[in-house]
């Protein structure tokens, strides 16, 4: 007998990053401060909990529709055609278990065996295994580090072939805090469009955006809807992680394959999960405002904290919950340095390589999973270990 299956074996993740790492080596630590974890740090806003519990209050207990609840797809289709301006009605919105889901479901649908998928990297490890597990294969182009981490359009010309079937996107974008301008977006559009390619949008930062940056989803712009899988979640804008609650829009020819994915592995979101979801989407927004000024504060302290440690340099994100911060001039590689700040001061960090070799020379801290008290403290810790 043969077990695991070559695919499963061979998309088997290396590692887990530094949170594996952190807590393998002190796993009773209570003094560790964890900024690799993408976590927000904030309680669901009371309205959405008070539907969720009202719902269950109310028996919607049972078995639901396949694609999502009628009422949450129709808010979602409008949340899409009027602020993301994304022309989509309910029967092109599947609702997933988190942003996760999605876009699992999406590689099993659009991926054969194969086909090449693109990746800008520094990337969103976490898709690696899923287009390997649909059988793709993962092709890396990197970022353009002198432009702030901008899209190379040439560099993505260059790396398509006739089997590439696919390019990733993560916009704002996870490491980098990037939210991709007009111009860059129109650019790989037109690559898209011109060599027929599919566009698989991440899009789960959409409102954590600071100082003016407008997030444009790639969908809106002409000729992209029909080709594009747009991937949204509760997760970060509503502090609702734990919830597993997102959604996919894609074109009606691809509904089909997702739905009979999503079927078979999920059947469907949790029931009256869901009705938070309607309240999260049609409720009062000023506590996800709320939530995004406190990023906002907490960003502008790390970041002026990573400033004045010698040899980094961080520019200040407009978007995510991340700093990405050069570390080039410390004279220590990214892993090093992680594991350096782990072991002096259990601070822990992400090295900017688990994101692909063009993230070497970088750490990526997240200032959205802690008080800013002990995000202070953090930085004192951290900046007695970079002198
Ligand atoms: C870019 C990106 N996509 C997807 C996810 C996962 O989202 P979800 O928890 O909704 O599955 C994360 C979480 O950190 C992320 O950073």
């Amino acid at each position: 007998m043969k077990w695991p299956s070559d695919r499963i074996a061979l998309s088997a993740p290396k590692s887990f990053g530094m949170y594996e790492k952190s807590v393998r080596l002190y796993p009773q630590c209570a003094s560790m401060i964890h900024l690799e974890v993408g976590r927000p740090d904030f309680d669901t806003p009371a309205h959405i909990k008070q539907a969720t519990k009202d719902a269950l209050d109310a028996g919607r207990v049972h078995y639901g529709e396949f694609a999502g609840e009628t009422d949450l797809r129709e808010v979602i289709a409008q949340r899409m055609n009027q602020v993301n301006q994304i022309p989509v009605t309910a029967q092109e919105v599947l609702v997933t278990n988190g942003l996760t889901h999605a876009s699992f479901a999406v590689m099993l649908a659009a991926i054969d065996p194969g086909d090449e998928v693109i990746l800008l990297e520094p990337y969103y490890p976490q898709v690696i295994n899923k287009i390997q597990l649909a059988g793709g294969v993962v092709v890396t182009v990197p970022l353009n580090a002198a432009g702030g981490f901008s899209i190379d359009v040439q560099a993505l010309e260059a790396a398509i072939t006739p089997r590439t079937r696919m390019i990733c996107l993560v916009n704002p974008n996870n490491p980098t805090g990037r939210v991709y301008s007009r111009a860059e977006l129109e650019g790989l559009a037109r690559v898209a469009i011109q060599h027929d390619l599919l566009v698989c949008s991440d899009e789960v930062y959409e409102r954590i955006v600071f100082d003016g940056a407008q997030h444009i989803s790639i969908a809106s712009l002409p000729g992209m809807a029909e080709r594009t899988f747009s991937l949204f979640a509760f997760t970060k804008a509503y502090a609702m992680d734990g919830w597993r609650m997102g959604w996919v829009v894609a074109a009606p020819r691809f509904m089909p394959a997702l739905m009979k994915i999503t079927m078979n592995d999920v059947s469907h979101v949790n029931t009256f999960i869901q009705a938070g979801g309607v309240a999260a989407l049609m409720g009062d927004q000023a506590p996800v405002q709320a939530m995004v000024d406190e990023d906002r504060r907490r960003r502008d302290m790390v970041c002026q904290q990573l400033n004045a440690m010698p040899g980094v340099r961080c520019t200040v994100p407009t978007s995510t919950i991340y700093a990405w911060a050069d570390i080039r001039g410390t004279g220590h590689t990214s892993q090093a340095l992680a594991d350096l700040l782990l072991e002096r001061v259990q601070v822990v960090v992400e090295s900017g390589a688990f994101y692909g070799p063009a993230g070497e020379g970088y750490i990526r801290i997240c200032f959205g999973g802690e008080s800013y008290e002990r995000l202070h403290e953090a930085m004192q810790r951290m900046a007695t270990v970079i002198t």
